[in-house]
């Protein structure tokens, strides 16, 4: 359901060209769980970004779900992340201005629902996350560990087919990380298929699969 093939990846900082991906091949099953890992700079957040419709590749082919999206137009990428793909990042990346079930509603804007439901929606999968007595709050008055909490249950409100999740538990103490993996899991008893970045055996040790990325390509298994 999801496949890379040949897929090269080049950042232009100004006049430099930074390559970040070489040629890389991958192929995710649906609902499967899979780790990346690999050194720093090894191009594993480019990776995420390609399967999440962050970011084009600049050869190669990406596909996902059966099609091919790998010079899909801007608005076409965004309408069909906004859809399917939750995103968890290391840095939370919650609105601070936003109390906590606000930012968690935040995706259901590019959605056909009512304000209302929107809430309700928000407010729901907050209770999932454990954090319902929470939902008032703004971010900086959450722990980090209830910060990314509240940043999977973001992810989750759209019930996304793909949840990406880029070194979740990297600013996390370990119990906290290990919340924040249980209620990742629980995304693919709905059938999501999940893709975690990490540098943490303990993390990578609970995928189905653990795919090693360096210098730019994912090396054969
Ligand atoms: N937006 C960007 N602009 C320029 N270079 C970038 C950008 N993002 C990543 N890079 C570079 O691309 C390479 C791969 O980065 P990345 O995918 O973040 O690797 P990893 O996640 O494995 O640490 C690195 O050399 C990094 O500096
Ligand atoms: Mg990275």
């Amino acid at each position: 359901m999801i496949e890379l093939a040949g897929v090269t990846k080049v950042y232009r900082k100004g006049r430099v060209e930074v390559p970040a991906l070489r040629g890389a091949d991958l192929r995710i099953a649906e609902g499967e769980h899979v780790a990346l890992v690999g050194p720093s700079g090894a191009g594993k957040s480019t990776l995420l970004y390609l399967m999440g419709l962050m970011e084009e590749p600049t050869s190669g082919r990406v596909a996902l779900f059966g099609e091919d999206v790998s010079n899909l137009g801007d608005t076409a990428r965004s309408h069909l992340r906004g859809r399917t793909i939750g995103f968890v990042f290391q840095a939370f990346n919650l609105i601070p201005q936003l109390k906590a079930w606000q930012n968690v509603a935040l995706p259901l804007r590019y959605q056909r629902v009512s304000k209302r439901v929107q809430k309700e929606r928000a407010l729901a999968m907050l209770e999932r996350v454990g954090l319902a007595e929470r939902a008032e709050h703004y971010p900086a008055e959450l722990s980090g560990g209830e910060e990314q909490r509240v940043a999977v249950a973001r992810a989750m409100v759209i019930r996304p087919r793909l949840v990406l999740a880029d070194e979740p538990t990297g600013n996390l103490d370990s119990q906290s990380g290990r919340a924040v993996l249980d209620l990742l899991e629980e995304a693919r008893s709905d059938g999501a298929t999940l893709v975690v970045v990490t540098h943490d055996p303990a993390v990578a040790a609970r995928a189905e699969r653990v795919v090693r990325v360096v210098d730019g390509r994912v090396q054969p298994d």
